[in-house]
């Protein structure tokens, strides 16, 4: 059944788990993730980007996520990943989805407050939850810091103190961090890894405050498998010095409080990963159904092996 987050989180927590939020913008994704974590019983959040909805319209993503969840029985949030207006969040909790994330991140303090209180105010009047961040992810396009705009190469690390401060100022239900944290296939050059420290400061400081165990999000967990990698270069790709988040570090993220993981690279490396090595070794094949297929069955693989062995949210 189609759910909200509420609950979904607040059992998470308790039994040390998260939640795989993965992202689609297609059918093969949908089908590979729902299927996945149909077979793993767990529950799920598929999650929906501005660009997903300009890719694939959003009447398609609604129809095809109605139909998971019509031939699924575990509980399936559906979410928009990084909403950049209260605009595009409205249209959304409009159209049904059960949580929206706005990020004004890369807005000044006071201002992330204002906004990101206004989808607050809108979303709880909907029965909608909101999902908001605080601080820069690495390489993430900003406006204004120490850097002076432009590329953030170390990223502007979630404060504790101020995390508090804005869930008290905007009764956001989640909160992405900023803990070293960044999209894509390239995440670490050299050992860098997650302050894991902080994000255990951050977690602290929220239940010091009265918030309890709130629910933190962790974007940028994909692991950048290098078997995927491998797969990829062997059959003509070029991904060089791709590097991902250790598995182990989500492991630890989880336990620390983390209740939603975002994962969206692993799976376009395993999609892209099945449709090179068809096309690749029958450079004859036409057939969408002849190489889609097979990624899409690398997708659900990928999926089940995350839910099972990373997140754990698995039989939940
Ligand atoms: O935030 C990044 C997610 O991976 C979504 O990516 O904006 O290219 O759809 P996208
Ligand atoms: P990855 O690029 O690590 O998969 O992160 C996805 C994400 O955070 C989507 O919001
Ligand atoms: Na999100
Ligand atoms: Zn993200």
């Amino acid at each position: 059944p189609l759910t909200t987050t509420r609950e979904l989180f607040a059992k998470a927590l308790k039994g040390k788990y998260a939640i795989g939020a993965f992202n689609v913008n297609n059918m093969e994704l949908v089908q590979a993730i729902v299927e996945a974590c149909e077979e793993e019983k767990a529950p799920l959040i598929l999650q929906i980007s501005k660009g997903a909805r300009q890719y694939a319209n959003p009447v398609y993503l609604k129809k095809l996520i109605e139909a998971a969840v019509s031939l699924s029985n575990i509980p399936i949030a559906v979410h928009l990943d990084h909403g950049d207006s209260f605009e595009l969040c409205k249209q959304c909790i409009d159209e049904g989805f059960t949580s929206v994330m706005i990020d004004a991140s890369y807005e000044p303090f006071d201002k992330n407050v204002e906004i990101t209180r206004k989808v607050v105010e809108y979303a709880h009047k909907h029965n909608c939850v909101v999902e908001a961040e605080l601080g820069h992810l690495v390489g993430v396009q900003f406006d204004e810091g120490e850097e002076g705009g432009g590329y953030s190469k170390s990223g502007h690390y979630t404060d504790p103190d101020e995390a508090v401060k804005f869930v008290k100022l905007t009764g956001c239900d989640s909160l992405a961090v900023a803990i070293g944290n960044s999209h894509g296939a390239y995440k670490f050059k050299g050992d860098q890894r997650l302050d894991l420290e902080r994000l255990k400061a951050i977690k602290k400081a929220l239940m010091d405050a009265g918030l309890g165990d709130y629910p933190l999000v962790l974007h940028g967990a994909s692991s950048v498998p290098q078997y995927l990698v491998d797969e990829i270069n062997k059959y003509g790709g070029k991904l060089q010095d791709a590097r991902g988040v250790p598995e182990a570090d989500i492991e630890v993220a989880r336990r620390l409080g983390c209740a939603k993981v975002n994962i969206d690279t692993d799976l376009r490396l395993a999609l892209t990963a099945g449709i090179r090595k068809v096309l690749w070794e029958k450079p004859s094949e036409i057939d969408p159904r002849k190489y889609l297929g097979p990624a899409r069955a690398m997708v659900k693989e990928l999926v089940r092996h995350k839910v099972r062995n990373v997140l754990c949210c698995a039989g939940h």
